[in-house]
């Protein structure tokens, strides 16, 4: 009797076991009700400041009518932005080179792309993307909206390779797409539009207003006192940053203007006298983009020549060169280029203040990070597998399995691995898979 009954327990064992679904990875880790993505700025960015610079951010907004942020469309944004199956061969995404962690740049020169080829340029930040005055997006400013641009990148040939029509059929392919598309624009349609706007919505949201300047500035009314959350040398070199050439400053916040820090268009500042390598948006000028976090987003300019905001200060204290198309901000009266002559004090406090426009929250922030579960590298199925779809979000390639009836077994790359009927793998054996794409 005892016999008996421990045989069944054993029986009942072994059945519970090799019947056990295995779930490979859910696709997406999403909240319920989606995060908000409306930021209530602080109202010193929104209100010209007394007595001098730095102006209102409102005049650089470059959000269009027809695509303001909504949570449910940066939602599907966050989730095409850090989708790798919008690369030919499902390894990189958006995020690969604007990474969260390193302010949404890439802190190589040049960032690797699909096929492991280098980008021409240092990938940009897209923190407070959303103001620039001229809308214009690119070191060269060449895509004339930010709808328009982050398409680019998807169909450009060293960084993610896909046509315009595969767009569409890779997210089609995908079943966590349908309900984002609902949620975000009513039906399930995929069109390249809704994914621009999508992913413009997600890019426009990401800004930066919670740094040791915020801190301090939300104390003051007038930007030009110091700031009593500052260091000495944080309100020397702040007061360097805003105070133009003549009086004794650095003159940048002429171009580095707002309370984002931003440009308006795109200037020559002196960083070669010949240009013909690359003329960017013509004749040597180059996007001025945000200055906030910049402690993060090194290396520094379009080449991403300066490692060092030490190197980036020198630049601009004796080493701007006269192009024949400088900018007149850098330029003395007779037409030479500005020599700044700061003390090594001087040129370290306006680093110091540099480093207080870091936005420490920025990385953490959840509403802008990676929403895919983490997939495993490997995944070893044994035992009696029964009928089921089993998920990732990356592609998955068979490497070996014994014994195992392939017909039964439906790998769809990049979706999920499909098992139809029962699939059996005699007892011991180990079949092995891969999930691309895995870190
Ligand atoms: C392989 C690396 C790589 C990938 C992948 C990539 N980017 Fe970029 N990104 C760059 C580089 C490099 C630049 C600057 C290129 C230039 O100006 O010529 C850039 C520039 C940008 C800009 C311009 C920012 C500005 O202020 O003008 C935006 C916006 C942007 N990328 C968004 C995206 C989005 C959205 C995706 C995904 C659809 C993406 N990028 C994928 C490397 C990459
Ligand atoms: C005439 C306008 C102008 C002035 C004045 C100016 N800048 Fe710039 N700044 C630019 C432009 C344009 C770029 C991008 C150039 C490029 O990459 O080719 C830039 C780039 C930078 C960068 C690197 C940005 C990045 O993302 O790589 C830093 C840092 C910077 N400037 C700091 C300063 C500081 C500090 C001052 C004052 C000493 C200053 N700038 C004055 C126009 C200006």
């Amino acid at each position: 009797m005892k016999l008996k009954a421990s045989l069944i327990l054993c029986f009942i064992i072994v059945l519970l076991t090799s019947a056990k679904q295995l779930v490979l990875t859910d696709y997406l880790n999403l909240p319920e009700i989606p995060f908000d993505y409306s930021i209530n700025l602080p109202t010193y960015f929104t209100t010209n400041a007394q007595g001098g610079p730095p102006g209102a951010v409102t005049v650089l907004i470059n959000t269009p009518v027809d695509n303001p942020i909504t949570n449910d469309g940066a939602t599907l944004g966050r989730v095409l932005f850090y989708d790798k199956n919008l690369s030919l061969n499902r390894t990189i995404s958006c995020s690969s080179c604007h990474q969260q962690a390193n302010g949404f740049s890439d802190l190589s020169v040049k960032s690797t792309g699909f096929l492991g080829g280098l980008t021409t340029r240092h990938a940009m930040t897209l923190i407070d993307a959303k103001y620039y005055q001229n809308g214009r997006f690119f070191w060269d400013e060449r895509a004339a909206t930010l709808e328009a641009q982050v398409l680019q990148p998807i169909q450009n040939e060293v960084e993610m390779g896909l046509t315009l029509s595969q767009i569409s059929d890779r997210i089609n392919e995908q079943p966590y797409y349908n309900q984002l598309f609902i949620n975000a624009f009513g039906n399930n349609t995929v069109t390249t539009d809704r994914v621009s706007k999508a992913l413009a919505q997600f890019v426009r949201s990401i800004e930066s207003y919670q740094s040791k300047y915020d801190v301090g500035r939300a104390t003051v009314n007038n930007p030009n006192a110091n700031f009593p959350n500052f260091t000495a040398a944080e309100n020397q070199g702040k007061n360097l940053f805003f105070t133009p050439p003549q009086n004794g400053g650095g003159g940048c916040a002429g171009c580095h203007a707002t309370e984002a820090f931003a440009g308006i268009g795109a200037q020559n500042n002196g960083l070669d006298l010949n240009t013909s390598a690359d003329q960017g948006q013509g004749q040597g000028r180059f996007k001025t983009g945000t200055l906030r976090n910049i402690e993060l987003t090194a290396p520094y300019m379009h080449d991403g020549r300066f490692s060092t905001l030490e190197q980036v200060v020198e630049h601009y204290n004796s080493g701007v060169k006269a192009h024949p198309n400088l900018a007149n901000r850098l330029k003395n009266a007779n037409g030479t280029p500005i020599i700044l002559n700061f003390t090594d004090a001087q040129k370290a406090a306006l680093v110091s203040f540099l480093k207080t426009l870091t936005d420490n929250t920025i990385a953490s922030e959840v509403r802008w990070s990676n929403p895919f579960v983490p997939c495993q590298a490997d995944l070893s199925l044994s035992g009696n597998i029964s009928s089921g779809t089993y998920k990732s979000s990356n592609a998955i390639n068979l490497l070996n399995g014994s014994n195992q009836n392939s017909s039964n077994l439906n790998v769809n790359a990049g979706k999920y691995v499909e098992i139809s009927v029962p699939f059996e793998v005699k007892t011991g054996t180990v079949f092995k898979a891969q999930i691309e794409g895995c870190n």
